[in-house]
């Protein structure tokens, strides 16, 4: 059993909370509106409204904690904690009516993140980790997977840079280099869920460039706390603010920053 502290048991009731909303539109997503943020990028209302959900119960129980969310913006700063919020993470997905889409909380404090909520509202999983605590699934403990032979036998999870075309060329490079390197590659559609699932040893590992930091905060948190290596493409830290991530065992982690350095991606 997972222990948490008050601030992400909080957050793990309004991450179930909004995930029922969520859910509740996603089979009533044909009355929903949906626009366009920019190119390639939709919202629905559903969107809005879970995100409003989330904000109005973070800020009640928590009025002192900043909060960055996708929909509405704002800051993180250094002062005080800050919620790091993705109301639906995999919006594409839950327009098009593919039931794989998650609500993603995370928390950070003085540029350290310290927990991490992932709630997948069709399946009814919950992932939960916090700083130092180790990684749960539905209160299970969670691990990365352990490669023996290197790359070989590894399943990635990977998104394309629809968004950012200019990265496109150095992402099919190492796409490609991947694609003859290891079992096979995944795109799901929701980086938190991709994540989550490296988190939970169901993908060995997990690169893309060009993320938002409500894409990443939790899962990332999630991976590390499963035993698992988090970097950009340079190795370092700097994920929130590019967006460039590697998660991935320590066993290939290595060989995964390799790939993307020599694409010509991690310029
Ligand atoms: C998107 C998903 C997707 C990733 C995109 C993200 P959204 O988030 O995480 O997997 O490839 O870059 O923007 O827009 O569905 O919240
Ligand atoms: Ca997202
Ligand atoms: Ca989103």
């Amino acid at each position: 059993m997972s222990s948490l502290s008050p601030p992400m048991n909080v957050a793990v009731r309004i991450a179930r909370q909004a995930g029922i909303l969520a859910r509740e539109w996603f089979d009533r997503r044909h009355e929903l509106e949906i626009k366009q943020k920019g190119i390639n990028d939709p919202v629905t209302a559903a969107d809005l409204m879970v995100e409003e959900e989330i904000r109005y119960h973070l800020k009640k129980a928590y009025p002192r904690y900043g909060i960055l969310a996708e929909e509405k913006g704002g800051n993180l700063t250094q002062e005080r904690p800050c919620w790091i919020v993705d109301p639906i993470d995999g919006t594409l997905n839950f327009a098009h009516g593919l039931p794989h889409f998650a609500i993603s909380i995370g928390l950070i404090e003085k540029n350290v993140l310290q927990g991490g909520v992932i709630y997948d509202p069709m399946r009814d999983e919950l992932f939960t980790a916090e700083r130092g605590r180790g990684a749960y699934l539905n209160d299970r403990r969670i691990r990365v997977t352990r490669p023996t032979e290197g790359m070989t036998h590894a399943l990635l999870a990977t998104g394309f840079p629809h968004r950012k075309l200019h990265q496109l060329p150095g992402y099919l490079n190492a796409f490609e280099a991947f694609v003859k390197m290891v079992a096979d590659q995944r795109r799901q559609g929701s980086a938190a869920l991709d994540l989550a699932y490296v988190a939970a040893g169901r993908y060995d590992g997990f690169w893309e460039c060009g993320l938002a930091p409500w894409d990443l905060a939790a899962g990332v948190l999630l991976v590390r706390e499963a035993g698992g290596l988090v970097s950009d493409f340079a190795n370092q830290e700097g994920f929130l603010t590019s967006g460039n991530v590697i998660a991935a065992p320590d066993a290939i982690h290595g060989a995964m920053l390799e790939v993307i350095r020599n694409s010509g991606l991690a310029g």
